[in-house]
């Protein structure tokens, strides 16, 4: 009899944009040369000599190409990275294959390329329907362009994904309630909605530091948030986890896979892996450089800065982080913490349990870090 094969997802870092967003923290590099076939086969080596081995075993239920602004990307690039994945692993015939993008007017022309290419969901970066917001965010695109791109995308694919963020420094409760009611109008089955996080090492970080950017009051971005549930709720775009909502059946499959804590590979600079080998759960992060990250993949097929294995303990903290950002929740067993806690937190209506599952509530969702906390001692 033939062995079940383990399910496993894909993340595939691209770390290059047309300009540094100043507030981002992610791994991403203004670079103008850009070797598209090199890179293409750096990928390719990955999978093929490094990852093959692991990937022979699974079927891939997802792949994420993210960055970075992977629509920056060659559609072959794409196509070449999901052929050779399917010619070593099995692939699961409802598999997501999403594709970050910006709405540019590049990436507009590109997207039934990207459809032939093998992608089936696009999440898009819009981030506001204000050209000033657009503008304070140091975006390279105009509202203007994010429609025309939102049009070019509904056109293509059935299944997208709007990107916004909201409790700008400026922004005032009902400026969010009017911007977000458009861009409900404009949403198809998911939307992200984050709000604006000041991260130390961005420009906004340094503007903050010298008193030059302040952070939107904390009970309006409490309010904000509460009033994004209800919105959105009431479009039947439910809040899934702290940031995303989704009609039925529009969840994104990868980002599920995160929360739920199930396996992963990451290919890319930066990028993070999940591994379950030999009953052990393995640790992985890729170098950040790329060009350090390039030169390693194609000299000795990976570039890894870290694989190591990850204690019963590590485990456990992880899978509760990840797990009470949902709403699905997490087994009960994972909590070491005392059963008082548990109790006040459920009295408190910050957590709910059954069938010995902690769930989070909505008002657990907003104080989610204090939450988890908690619940991970
Ligand atoms: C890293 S970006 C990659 C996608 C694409 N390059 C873009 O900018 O749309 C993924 C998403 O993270 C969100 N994001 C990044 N930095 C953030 C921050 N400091 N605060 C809130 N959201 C942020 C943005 O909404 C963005 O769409
Ligand atoms: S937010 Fe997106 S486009 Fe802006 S720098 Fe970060 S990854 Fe690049």
């Amino acid at each position: 009899m033939s062995k079940i094969k383990e399910n496993i997802s894909i993340y595939i870092h691209w770390p290059f944009c047309i300009k540094k967003c100043p507030y981002c923290d992610f791994n991403s590099f203004v670079t103008k040369d850009i070797d598209h076939q090199k890179w293409t086969e750096a990928y390719l080596q990955s999978i093929q000599k490094y990852y093959s081995e692991i990937l022979q075993d699974r079927t891939i239920t997802t792949i994420f190409f993210g960055g970075g602004t992977p629509s920056l990307a060659t559609p072959n690039m794409i196509s070449s990275i999901i052929n050779a994945l399917a010619d070593i692993s099995g692939i699961a015939n409802n598999i997501e294959i999403t594709l970050e993008a910006n709405p540019t007017s590049v990436e507009a022309q590109k997207f039934s390329e990207f459809k032939s290419a093998g992608i089936n969901r696009v999440s898009m970066g819009i981030q506001s329907l204000r050209d000033a917001n657009l503008q304070f965010l140091g975006r390279n695109h105009s509202v203007k362009e994010s429609l025309h791109a939102i049009d070019a995308v509904s056109k293509i694919f059935h299944n997208y994904s709007l990107d916004f963020i909201y409790a700008l420094p400026h922004q005032t409760l009902s400026e969010w309630e009017t911007e977000l009611r458009e861009a409900i109008s404009l949403a198809n089955g998911h939307m992200s909605l984050y709000q604006l996080t000041i991260e130390n090492s961005t420009k906004f970080g340094a503007m903050a530091r010298q008193g030059l950017l302040n952070e939107i009051d904390q009970d309006i971005a409490a309010d904000m948030f509460e009033m994004t549930y209800n919105i959105t709720a009431s479009h039947g775009l439910d809040r899934y986890e702290v940031s995303n909502h989704a009609k039925p059946g529009y969840e994104s499959l990868h980002n599920l896979n995160y929360w739920r804590y199930g396996d992963y590979i990451g290919i890319g600079p930066g990028a993070h892996g999940r591994i379950t080998k030999d009953a052990v759960k393995i640790m992985t992060v890729d170098k950040k450089q790329p060009e350090i990250w390039l030169n390693e993949v194609m000299s000795k097929g990976n570039a890894l800065e870290i694989n190591q294995t990850l204690e019963d303990e590590d485990i456990r903290i992880e899978s509760i982080m990840m797990g009470l950002r949902t709403v699905e929740g997490i087994n009960r067993n994972l909590m070491k913490c005392k059963d008082e806690i548990i109790q006040q937190l459920i009295k408190d209506g910050m957590i709910s349990l059954g069938n010995e599952k902690i769930c989070t509530t909505r008002k657990g969702l907003a104080v989610l870090n204090t939450l988890t906390g908690m619940l991970c001692s």
